[in-house]
């Protein structure tokens, strides 16, 4: 059997996710169910409740004043960033039973919290609209890693260590070693799940957005929000490969996120860096304790 073969029976077995809540992913999906009876079933969970809270209190979303009811934080962060931390709290819950874990979870959620904490302020800097489920596919863009981890723990700890020795990016090792990357196996299980396919493209094409056709502006966002979150001090691991700002600014990738009405070159892009340094550093740790 081959490498891949090998891959798509075992992914084939995943189970399907198990929604925790699945009783307020009903509601949500119900537009004439009142914001107060959402709050109601959320404060009967406690962390779930204290997650939301913190969310809606983070310097990104600007708010003046201290958010401090569930009902105040759902109409602040709207229906469909609610629906992200949902899925992203099952999701972490659903992959994080193994006794070992090569890659350190606190440091991945981080980056994943941060990246779409990014990814909303980039969709206000450039007023592009946040496209539903934009802020999903930022929170679990990364969530082939810990399935690999997961189902491919050795071939998982092989990938670590080489990044660890060689600075290479996860892509690069990850075809090395299984032949398949995090965003392909992310995808397919995703798509098992019947998730949203603007969803799943958006975590495709996380490292690619100039592949997507459909979802061009939301895709350079994802990206872009990624590789920021890297920048200002998040990346997955410490020793993933490094990106340089003014080479980056100089690349191909840039040029087609320019094309695509993105107003930016490199003093555009470094004060972004500084705003969003800045952010995230309002930010202490609050936020980022939510999927500990
Ligand atoms: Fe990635």
């Amino acid at each position: 059997m081959d490498k891949i073969e090998k891959i798509i029976r075992k992914i084939e077995q995943i189970p399907t996710l198990p929604i925790v809540s699945r009783h307020i992913m009903t509601l949500l999906e119900d537009d004439e169910v009142p914001l107060k009876k959402i709050a109601e079933v959320i404060e009967k969970d406690m962390a779930l409740a204290a997650n939301l809270l913190k969310i809606a209190n983070s310097p990104f979303y600007g708010t003046l004043s201290k958010i401090s009811s569930i009902d105040h934080a759902i109409a602040i962060l709207g229906i469909s960033e609610v629906k992200a931390m949902l899925m992203a709290s099952s999701i972490h819950h659903f992959f994080s039973t193994p006794e070992t874990h090569s890659l350190d979870r606190k440091r991945f959620w981080h980056h994943s919290i941060i990246c779409s904490q990014i990814a909303k302020h980039l969709s206000l800097h450039f007023k592009t609209g946040g496209e539903d489920g934009l802020f999903l596919a930022a929170l679990i863009h990364d969530m082939g890693k810990i399935i690999f981890d997961r189902y491919f723990h050795d071939e998982f700890i092989t990938i670590i260590d080489t990044i660890r020795e060689e600075h290479e990016s996860f892509s690069m090792v990850e075809k090395r070693v299984l032949g398949a990357t995090h965003y392909q196996i992310a995808a397919k299980i995703m798509q098992q799940w019947n998730f949203p396919e603007s969803v799943t493209m958006l975590v495709f094409y996380h490292h690619a957005p100039w592949q997507d056709k459909n979802h061009t502006t939301s895709s350079i966002i994802v990206y872009l929000a990624n590789i920021l979150a890297k920048i200002v001090g998040y990346p997955c691991m410490e020793e993933e490969k490094k990106i340089d700002v003014t080479s980056f600014c100089k690349s191909k990738a840039m040029k087609y996120i320019v094309q695509n009405g993105f107003d930016l070159d490199e003093k555009k892009f470094r004060t972004l860096i500084k705003n969003i340094r800045k952010l995230v550093a309002d930010e202490g740790r609050s936020i980022l304790s939510i999927f500990q």
